[in-house]
């Protein structure tokens, strides 16, 4: 089983104060990982406390080229020397206010992955693409080619997964047990058919609405390694009772 990763997407919240004393309330665990995505200025103002504390530091989105005439671009080669270990990418909220299309998205991965950062790759249907009964076709679009690409090009790197359905991403409702149990073996599945891994140990997270309240079940579900969390980890006492219930079930 891979160890649990139960990880933070702040989003565009928390200004400098507020991330310093969020870091500080958080109470991570020797057995799972935790880690924390902020804002790009939060990142150095955050990176001493977290190192401090064994927590993982992720940028939210990353440019494809590693310099250039890409005015207000952060590329994946800063994030590495500014100290983030992961990076999130193609999250459903990139995809459709800032048109990222999976061309895209394999690129950024290949700019993460050649800086030596872990992409977390965002995938995930909407409400009508899963009301038509194309849950399933949506991540063989989002996955089978990128894997494919990567996979044969970064053999040995880490890479996560993150299904996030679209439709569960800040809305309060979350797909049955069943619904998420399919998603993530068919994910599974992708990765063993493209990347031909031994062991499963790509870890495929689960986003969308996870709390406290629901955790226990969506983290309990096969080839779940852990959450990517949204409007949950800007609270601590949630966070940590996330973070709680991930290491109780290692
Ligand atoms: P949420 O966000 O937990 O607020 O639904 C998850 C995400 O967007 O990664």
């Amino acid at each position: 089983m891979n160890k649990k990763l139960i990880a933070g997407n702040w989003k565009m919240n928390l200004l400098p104060e507020a991330a310093l004393k969020l870091i500080s309330e958080i109470q991570p665990s020797s057995k799972c990982d935790v880690l924390v995505a902020p804002i790009y200025p939060v990142i150095p103002i955050i990176s001493q406390s977290v190192e401090g504390k064994g927590i993982y530091l992720a940028a939210q989105n990353c440019h494809e080229m590693d310099k250039g005439a890409f005015t207000g671009e952060v590329p994946a080669i800063m994030l590495k020397a500014i100290g983030c270990s992961h990076v999130i990418i193609g999250h459903s909220e990139r995809r459709s206010f800032y048109n990222e299309t999976d061309t895209v998205i394999l690129k950024k991965v290949d700019a993460a992955l050649r800086n030596n950062l872990i992409p977390i790759i965002c995938v995930g249907e909407t409400l009508d693409q899963r009301d038509r009964g194309e849950a399933r076709e949506v991540l063989d679009i989002q996955l089978i080619q990128l894997l494919g690409e990567i996979g044969a090009k970064y053999k040995e790197k880490e890479i996560i997964i993150a299904y996030e359905p679209v439709w569960a991403i800040g809305t309060g409702r979350i797909p049955t047990p069943d619904q998420i149990k399919d998603a993530h073996s068919h994910i599974r599945k992708i990765c063993n058919d493209t990347i031909g891994e031994e062991n499963n140990r790509t870890r495929i997270l689960y986003g969308g609405s996870l709390n406290p309240s629901n955790a226990d079940m969506i983290l309990a579900i096969d080839d779940v390694d852990g959450g990517l969390i949204g409007g949950a980890s800007l609270d601590a006492e949630k966070f940590n009772k996330i973070i709680e219930i991930a290491a109780s079930l290692s």
